[in-house]
């Protein structure tokens, strides 16, 4: 996307100023600290609950920073997400002990299950769904995560009965 593009601003949207307001005793707080880029964008997403476009372009004036910079690091980062997040976060192990373990059946299973690709978010916007590399449970893979939970053993069949308690 073009830097030009990018600083568009839409005249259609809300003012900005006022409706991202919200993050700039934040960035006031680490605008002289180094790597302060990361740990605004961080704050910013647990206040907005993700990072969309105009959020990035506000933050990238404030701070004084190219757009570009503020994009790279959002769509470097897997922790940071421009789109919309679902209010639990499940994440499929595939390291190797759970991708030899099933681990790859349980991403299928859930996608069928929960009618989303890898990366996506349910319609309902219940669950985001992603997969994570170990999650320190490889002696009983395949484990998956929701939120901070780990399940461990996961079989399809008990999929269903995990997914209800959400
Ligand atoms: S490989 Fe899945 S928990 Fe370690």
């Amino acid at each position: 996307m073009s830097e030009k593009l990018i600083n568009a601003k839409c005249e259609h949207c809300p003012d900005q100023d006022t409706e991202f307001g919200e993050i700039d005793a934040i960035i006031d707080i680490y605008r002289e600290k180094e790597g302060c880029l990361i740990q605004v964008l961080h704050a910013a997403q647990g206040i907005y609950g993700y990072l969309p476009l105009p959020l990035q372009r506000y933050i990238a004036d404030a701070l004084d920073l190219p757009i570009s910079e503020v994009t790279g690091v959002v769509s470097f980062y897997s922790f940071f997400s421009p789109t919309p997040r679902g209010e639990h976060t499940i994440r499929v192990c595939l390291g190797t002990a759970c991708y030899v373990r099933g681990g790859k059946k349980l991403v299928e299973h859930l996608e069928k299950t929960l009618g989303v690709e890898l990366g996506g978010t349910t319609e309902d916007g219940k669950f985001t769904f992603e997969i994570a590399r170990c999650i320190g449970a490889c002696g009983l893979a395949p484990a998956m995560m929701i939120d901070d939970v780990v399940y461990k053993q996961v079989t399809t069949s008990k999929i269903n009965s995990i997914l209800a308690k959400y």
